[in-house]
């Protein structure tokens, strides 16, 4: 058993992680739930008790938690702009740690995070959760097969709506010392999918991003880029929070040589198209939508930590994984201010868009 604690305990720790360490409560003990918001953390700990008969710690400060010598792992589930910061001093404190996605909101603060991990020989794992989806794997390893042939281009979609009550709710969503807009908070799974799929080094993107119906928000609700790889393929994203009235679908279309997939749904969690030579179906294609678009993965995305750290084997995603679709998004941002195509590799971070003119 490894002892963890949850830092940070709000809408996604409340819906997700606290589901996904109930259900590995074979492998995680929840010794301690922390929330600046002493009431939210108290409502983690109750849900503990009332499904595992024990109740977690409550702890209000994190560096208290991040002290303690008999604590393995952290979840760090705060809003994204403090990952960073409380992903190095959990580091530090010899913690393993699984992070929300994004990892950070910069370049040079994921790399830093990356090599902490390295020189300390920790486990530092990303929730990009949706990798663990049914249809998702079953692609992958068709991918891994090489069924595909060679693959040309890839197209990720998120047409998605997030309202103003959803802005409402936390007051760091949609800033960009916190956040970013629709590409690094909800698009950037698709973003990751897309990829990972794809695979190998990018030379370069092109990105533009527009707010069309957010106003009181400071980032964008509206991203579209193209991706050139190194190899010749390319990668489309079109991505929103502003699809009128409500969330449509996201979906992730890769196209080879001998082979074509589209999975959609709600959340990527359907096959929609499914053709290689001589197969034409697929069991999953008429799997019923998630209850929330977050779907089921963070169950084995902690089995996965859980595996990384007692068998000292790289997590499945790991803070080099994690970078990848941070760093598309910001080579997007940079962009979209600079009006041309960004080269990899490159410097950038959410706070740089502060003074920067969408073009
Ligand atoms: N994997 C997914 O599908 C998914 C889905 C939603 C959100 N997220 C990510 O999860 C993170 C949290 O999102 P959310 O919607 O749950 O936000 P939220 O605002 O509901 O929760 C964040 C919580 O962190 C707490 N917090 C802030 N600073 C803290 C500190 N120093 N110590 C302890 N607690 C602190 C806040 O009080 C709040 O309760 C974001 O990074 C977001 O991008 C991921």
């Amino acid at each position: 058993m490894l002892r963890i604690a949850i830092i940070g305990c709000g809408r996604i720790a409340i819906k997700k992680h606290i589901e996904a360490l109930i259900q590995n409560s074979d492998k995680f003990e929840t010794v301690v739930v922390c929330d600046i918001n002493e009431d939210k953390a108290n409502k983690c700990a109750n849900i503990f008790e009332k499904k595992l008969n024990k109740r977690p710690e409550v702890e209000i400060d994190y560096k208290k938690v991040l002290s303690r010598e008999d604590i393995d792992a952290v979840a760090i589930a705060t809003e994204s702009g403090k990952h960073y910061e409380i992903t190095i001093e959990a580091l530090s404190s010899n913690k393993h740690v699984l992070v929300e996605k994004p990892m950070a909101l910069s370049t040079k603060h994921a790399d830093e995070m990356i090599e902490l991990a390295r020189k300390k020989n920790l486990k530092l794992e990303v929730c990009f959760q949706n990798r663990f989806n049914p249809p998702i794997q079953e692609l992958r390893k068709k991918i891994e097969e090489g069924a595909f042939g060679k693959i040309n281009y890839g197209v990720a979609t998120i047409r998605w709506n997030r309202n103003k009550e959803y802005y409402r709710q936390a007051s760091w969503r949609g800033t960009w010392e916190e956040d970013g807009g629709a590409l690094m908070n909800q698009c950037t799974h698709n973003i990751d999918l897309l990829q990972w799929m794809l695979g190998g080094e990018i030379k370069e993107v092109y990105g533009v991003i527009r707010n069309f119906n957010h106003p009181y928000i400071e980032a964008e609700d509206f991203g579209g880029a193209i991706i050139k790889f190194n190899d010749g393929k390319i990668g489309i994203i079109e991505g929103t929070t502003s699809i009128y009235p409500r969330n449509l679908h996201e979906k992730l279309g890769i196209f080879g040589e001998r082979g074509t997939v589209i999975i959609g749904g709600l959340a990527v969690n359907k096959i929609e198209e499914w053709r290689f030579e001589g197969e034409e179906e697929h069991p999953f294609m008429n799997l019923p939508d998630p209850d929330t678009v977050y779907g089921f993965g963070h169950v084995p995305l902690y089995k996965d930590f859980y595996e990384s750290i007692v068998n000292d084997r790289k997590p499945y995603i790991s803070g080099e994984e994690g970078k990848k679709a941070m760093e598309i998004v910001l080579a997007i941002y940079k962009s979209a201010i600079e009006g041309k195509p960004v080269k990899f590799p490159f410097e950038f971070s959410t706070l740089d868009m502060r003074n920067g003119v969408i073009k």
